[in-house]
């Protein structure tokens, strides 16, 4: 059984993220989607929210569970019996970082290697950041977020303005 682990902060998640989680549930026999702390991000939502939020979009993939964890990604990816991180590249300009993320971690743990997906080029443009800008000036976020949590978003976004 070939397990894998997809990181991110989802806050939230997208349908970008929605598209990497398919296809990797598709390569991988269980795939753990892990809502993590990155320090460089003040996230908008929870960990539970996201959590939950994802959670509701993934119902029927049945080989897809979803997690938190505020320690190291490669902590939990041993913890889960796994030994591939997955990721989504949307462009060059991701690549400089996630290339030395992927190196960081293998330094941490040689066994662990991360596989990177081509994001789909429909939702290249797409990010968590953009999503939370549109919602705020009332956008229709229906190209943006599954449909599933779209009221969530911006009930979460325009309580905060
Ligand atoms: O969606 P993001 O914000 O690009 O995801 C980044 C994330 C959360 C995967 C990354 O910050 C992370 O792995 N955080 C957990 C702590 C850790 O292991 N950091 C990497 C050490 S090189």
């Amino acid at each position: 059984m070939k397990s894998a682990v997809y990181p991110g902060s989802f806050d939230p998640i997208t349908l970008g993220h929605l598209n990497i989680i398919r296809r990797a549930a598709e390569i991988f026999d269980t795939l753990y989607v892990c809502v993590m702390t990155n320090s460089a991000k003040t996230p908008l939502f929870s960990r539970e929210e996201r959590v939950e939020l994802i959670e509701r979009c993934v119902r029927h993939y049945p080989n897809v569970v979803v997690e938190s964890s505020d320690g190291l990604l490669v902590e939990y990816v041993r913890s889960k019996g796994a030994t591939v991180i997955v990721k989504g590249l949307r462009a060059v300009s991701d690549f400089d970082w996630e290339f030395q993320m992927a190196l960081a971690n293998r330094k941490i743990d040689p066994s662990i290697d991360t596989l990177f997906l081509a994001s789909s080029e429909k939702y290249t443009y797409l990010s968590s950041t953009v999503v939370k800008e549109m919602a705020k000036y009332g956008a229709d976020l229906r190209e943006f977020v599954p449909r599933e949590i779209i009221d969530d978003v911006i009930s979460k976004v325009q309580g905060r303005r």
